[in-house]
């Protein structure tokens, strides 16, 4: 059983299995350019579909030995990077963190706190976060496949300025760390002529696939969490995408169905949680799906909601609105977190009906009512249910979202690995800020 299914309640009211099993050809033939070499657009990014099972392992080792290491002598590590060089680990780490991690002393944490610059052009961030680490020892890992990127390479001039000062620019170069081109890029160049240590954004994966790589492994190692069990994860994700038959693949099962629906009408797809932990994880799926798909002119709007949290404020709008949404739910089955409700004298508070029961299981009964209200409004939903989520079935949802959403543009006829669409912002930008060439 894969880790992860594809639950069909909520969808079957909408599109029968029957329109489900008519598009098998279509997304199998997507699929199947995606595994082919050198077919389908956008070919020459490939290499992140064998990432779990081909990662380079001296690399790898090289990461663990450096993150244990620099978290010795450091309280804080600055990720800096934006785009695919920033929200995967920004959805890991707020996934599998203690919530109020941030609020730890390093030695309540037992691991530096990680901090992000780079990933926006906010002077009054980038002000505050220069104080912040005012009394800080910190080490700064630098990410940017391209080496080029505005955002990340001003705020990695501002702190490793201030890291230079701090400690002389001989011993700066121990708490630098740069992720990038294996040749290319001023990033690169800046690196290899500083000596920096430097980890690989390989040439076959873009950025937004590129969380399994060091652009997501170091940072995490960093903070502690299990890189190899969160690389077993994907790799499950990946034997489960190559060797499910259709009618059981949730990968294929998925883009199917989220093509179908769009199909018909539907224009955007929410990514639902019922635990604030998936927060940045909706952030990172959107950026997975809204640069991949959202050319010529096609592809769902990604969007996200938090749940139940966002019922009290989207609700009204998912339930009644314009007719033009689905959404896709993630469930965890259980939880090691849960909370008893006991029963109080006098039931002030009218909850003692709740007494026995814990809170999880609230929560599960508040995304049943929730899935059958907004099938009755109209709205399709996708279930996709896992175990309490670890480092092991994040690694299997990272895997899983890229795959699918790879084949999913593969079924619009759209390039996937390419976002020509980023570039118009930025010369316009360039062009007003007087930048030579632009
Ligand atoms: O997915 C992508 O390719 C982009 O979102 C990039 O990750 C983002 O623009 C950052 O690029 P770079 O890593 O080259 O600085």
């Amino acid at each position: 059983m894969p880790h992860l299914r594809l639950d069909r309640t909520y969808l079957d009211p909408f599109l029968s299995k029957n329109e489900l099993e008519q598009l098998a050809g279509h997304v199998q033939h997507a699929d199947q350019r995606l595994l082919a070499q050198h077919n389908g657009p956008g070919a020459e990014y490939h290499g992140w579909l064998r990432l779990p099972e081909q990662y380079d392992k001296e690399e790898f080792e090289r990461i663990q030995r450096k993150a244990k290491e620099l978290s010795g002598k450091i309280d804080v590590l600055v990720v800096i990077g934006i785009g695919g060089s920033y929200l995967g680990t920004r959805a890991a780490l707020h996934a599998l963190q203690d919530s109020f991690s941030d609020s730890l002393s390093r030695e309540e944490r037992g691991t530096p706190q990680i901090v992000f610059a780079g990933t926006q052009l906010s002077p009054r961030y980038h002000t505050q976060l220069l104080s912040y680490l005012a009394d800080k020892r910190f080490a700064i890992n630098v990410i940017s496949k391209s080496g080029t990127t505005t955002e990340p390479a001003l705020a990695f001039r501002l702190l490793r300025k201030e890291l230079e000062q701090r400690l002389g620019a001989a011993e700066a170069v121990e708490y630098i760390v740069a992720t990038t081109d294996g040749s290319k890029g001023k990033l690169f160049e800046l690196a290899k002529a500083k000596g920096y240590e430097r980890y690989l954004v390989p040439d076959d994966v873009g950025g937004r696939y590129s969380v399994l790589t060091a652009v997501g492994l170091f940072p995490l190692a960093v903070a502690g969490i299990d890189i190899e069990r969160m690389m077993s994860g994907a790799a499950a994700a990946l034997h489960d995408a190559d060797s499910l038959d259709y009618t059981s693949n949730p990968c294929l099962q998925y883009a199917a169905a989220r093509f179908a629906l769009y199909q018909r009408g539907k224009l955007i797809e929410l990514l639902v949680a019922y635990d604030p932990r998936f927060q940045y994880i909706a952030e990172w799926w959107k950026q997975l799906f809204g640069e991949s798909e959202g050319k010529d002119h096609k592809a769902l709007y990604p969007a996200s909601a938090q749940f139940t949290t966002d019922l009290h404020s989207l609700g009204q709008y998912i339930q009644e609105g314009r007719r033009h949404l689905i959404e896709t739910v993630l469930l965890e089955d259980s939880t090691s977190h849960d909370l008893p409700i006991e029963e109080i004298e006098g039931n002030p508070d009218g909850l003692n009906y709740l007494a026995g029961k814990g809170m999880h299981h609230v929560n599960q009964k508040a995304a049943e009512g929730t899935l059958n209200a907004h099938q009755d409004g109209g709205v399709p939903n996708l279930v996709l249910r896992m175990p309490e989520l670890d480092a092991y079935g994040l690694g299997y949802l990272f895997y899983f979202f890229e795959r699918a959403c790879a084949v999913s543009a593969y079924m619009l006829g759209v390039n996937p690995f390419d976002q020509p669409g980023v570039e118009a912002y930025k010369s316009n930008m360039f062009a007003l800020l007087g930048k030579p060439g632009a």
